[in-house]
């Protein structure tokens, strides 16, 4: 009887334990935006209702992504109309290409302040709530596109640069969709995918380098660089972040102050990536203005994915409550203020989206002798064939 009545009081003690020091982030209030004097990336508070709860829509039709470089030139065309609406939308609409930029920029480099915390703002990389923010702020922006469409079928494409196949068309290239300068169909001469400022070192038909992305070393043979991304991928998705914290990030709880430290996926591929992709553009504070940034996080959304079905069965979410209730603040197709919790991003299921398989998954990029034990699991195995054939 006493022991089970001590018993109570400790269990009573440690769930107020828990709830004292529990910290998630709460979602951040648009109007506790500060601009830098270097950077302005608040969006105006366009919006002022309540803020609504996310709630999965799962009236959706399940949505599919595609891989960039294989769409056809139906999905081209509706793309294409998708951003060119968007970026005709007016800057008063907090939907437009611009506002969702600068939403990006705006969760980065110091913007949101909390009056509680003073001395911290809310900072979405480099920390474990890279992974999370990006698929929910990918989410959203997919939304709007359909939305400006007229069509809850639209997926956005995965840029498929872990596929270190050499058959063309090549998923490890600047995919067709994104670097033709040229429009499509009825809606003008100039690509809305297309950005200006991207370097002739990423152009076609380089392959991307996620190793050495500024391309101080271009004379490499295709075959060798393709060997190092397929290194470079299984050392980064497969064999070191076994831990969650290793792959997605360290932990950051309410007042924390900025990055305490990445994972190892943000730092390669993507952010290699985006210096690969748009070196000029490759800064928080316009990375989201280059279209190809949201194939680039469709890809970094399924590589996530990727890594917890990788053999083993350790590679799973993080549990502590202070990631999964952190929450954030949207934008929603309608243009309306929604707040969404990290434990809404982890099923995609639930977000009623799927991504078409690739030819290629980051475990069955490299030479066997190397990825032992997981050759097992090789169930399209190009790349293989072409290390061995090598060899
Ligand atoms: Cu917020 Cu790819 O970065």
């Amino acid at each position: 009887m006493r022991t089970s009545w001590a018993l109570g009081v400790t269990m009573v003690l440690a769930v107020l334990v828990v709830a004292v020091t529990a910290k998630p982030w709460p979602a951040p209030d648009f109007k506790n935006c500060i601009d830098l004097p270097i950077e302005s990336c608040c969006t105006p508070v366009l919006y002022n209702g309540t803020a609504r709860k996310f709630t999965y829509q799962s009236w959706l039709p399940m949505r599919t992504r595609p891989a960039a470089h294989l769409v056809d030139a139906a999905y081209t065309a509706k793309i294409q109309k998708a951003y060119a609406l968007m970026r005709a939308l007016p800057d008063t609409d907090p939907r437009s290409f611009n506002n969702q930029a600068k939403l990006h920029c705006a969760y980065c480099d110091n913007h949101f302040f909390y009056p509680e915390y003073p001395n911290s703002r809310l900072e979405i990389h480099r920390n474990w709530l890279f992974l999370p923010w990006h698929r929910l702020f990918v989410y959203h922006h997919e939304r709007i596109l359909a939305k400006l469409l007229g069509d809850d079928t639209f997926a956005l494409p995965f840029w498929d640069f872990d596929n270190q196949s050499a058959e063309k068309p090549e998923g490890n290239t600047y995919p067709l969709l994104y670097r033709n300068p040229t429009g499509f169909g009825p809606f003008g001469n100039s690509s809305a995918l297309f950005d200006p400022l991207r370097l002739a070192s990423s152009s076609y038909p380089r392959l991307v380098d996620f190793q050495d992305p500024f391309q101080f070393y271009p004379n490499r043979t295709d075959d060798d660089q393709r060997i190092k991304n397929a290194h470079a991928m299984y050392t980064q998705i497969v064999a070191t972040p076994v831990l969650p914290t290793l792959f997605m990030g360290e932990p950051y709880r309410y007042g924390d102050v900025g990055a305490v430290g990445g994972g190892t996926i943000e730092n390669k591929p993507h952010g290699s990536m985006h210096v690969w992709a748009n070196l000029i553009k490759a800064q928080f504070t316009n990375s989201a203005s280059d279209p190809v940034f949201y194939a680039l996080h469709a890809n970094v959304d399924r590589l996530w994915k990727i890594w917890k079905k990788i053999p083993g069965g350790v590679r799973k979410d993080p549990t502590d409550p202070d990631w999964l209730n952190t929450e954030f603040t949207f934008y929603d197709e309608d243009g309306k203020i929604v707040t969404a919790a990290v434990h809404q991003a982890l099923d995609t299921n639930l977000l009623r989206s799927h991504t078409l398989p690739s030819t290629q998954n980051p475990h069955e990029a490299l030479n066997p002798i190397l990825m032992d034990p997981l050759v097992d699991s090789c169930t399209d195995c190009t790349l293989h064939r072409l290390l061995i054939k090598r060899s």
